[in-house]
């Protein structure tokens, strides 16, 4: 070994070449930064092992239940539209699978606490939790009457009531988009979460009420025709003026436990 060999100069040597190593990699992928945003384009199960560790992940994965390929063709003929009215972006295959396990894992590892979406898809790849949030769509049709979003939260379940009708006035993004006030009613549960991250962001609604209650927002989206949408709405978020600063809505919920 070499006299001037100082095992702390080179413990750090070390350290900055994997940092290093880990920026470059994040910088091969597109990324645009708004407001208080940056958001990614690409895979997350790629891009969340080369973030830091946020206040908070807020998310909705693909359920697996294949909405792109089902509705494909499936339109009523006027501009481009599904038979539910949705624009499809010729993006089909986005939510032909859900998450692995090990995709799980990650996303509850990128914050300190969590809120998953859809988890009525997703229980078995997710922990026993105490607090789970229902968005109640108050409508008794064909589709669910409601939705589960598990949480990392040690405390009472809560429900939010908002009408799928009341929900489509913010317009039609992404087929599974959710209303940005359910989004605001649940970043109300994690009032010290300053950074919220998205890995599965869509047409980037936790973005939007991120940008609302003042809080900075990491996101990330495969299809880029969801990704560039989700950019601009974003965008258009943070340049509105704020009218309660850091105020989160008062939740319409009730308790279950
Ligand atoms: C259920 S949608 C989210 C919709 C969103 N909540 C909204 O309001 O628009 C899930 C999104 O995850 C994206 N996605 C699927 N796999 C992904 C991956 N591995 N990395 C990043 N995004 C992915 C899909 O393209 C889809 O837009």
């Amino acid at each position: 070994m070499a006299d001037d060999y100082d095992p702390a100069e080179n413990s750090r040597k070390s350290y900055d070449v994997a940092i290093d190593a880990l920026r470059e990699k994040l910088a091969s992928f597109r990324c645009e930064r708004v407001g208080d945003a940056t958001l990614y384009l690409g895979d997350c199960r790629e891009i969340l092992p080369l973030l830091p560790k946020v206040d908070a992940v807020v998310t909705d994965p693909p359920y697996g239940i294949n909405y792109g390929k089902l509705m494909k063709g499936k339109g009523d003929g006027q501009g481009g539209l599904d038979k539910n009215r949705w624009k499809h972006y010729e993006a089909f295959d986005w939510d032909a699978q859900r998450p692995a396990p090990e995709t799980f894992d990650a996303i509850r590892a990128a914050g300190k606490e969590a809120v998953i979406w859809g988890a009525n898809y997703f229980s078995d790849l997710l922990p026993p939790s105490m607090r789970w949030l229902v968005w109640d769509k108050c409508q008794e049709f064909s589709l669910a009457d409601f939705e589960l979003a598990w949480t990392s939260q040690n405390a009472a379940g809560r429900t939010f009531r908002y009408s799928r009708p009341e929900a489509l006035r913010d317009g039609r993004h992404h087929p599974t988009q959710k209303p940005i006030e359910l989004m605001e009613w649940c970043l109300g549960f994690l009032p010290k979460a300053r950074t919220i991250l998205d890995p599965f962001m869509g047409s980037g609604t936790t973005g939007v009420a991120c940008a609302k209650l003042g809080r900075k927002f990491i996101g990330i989206e495969l299809e880029p025709k969801y990704f560039d949408i989700a950019v601009k709405r974003i965008d258009d978020a943070y340049r509105q003026p704020r009218l309660f600063k850091d105020e989160p809505p008062k939740p319409k919920q009730e308790a279950l436990l």
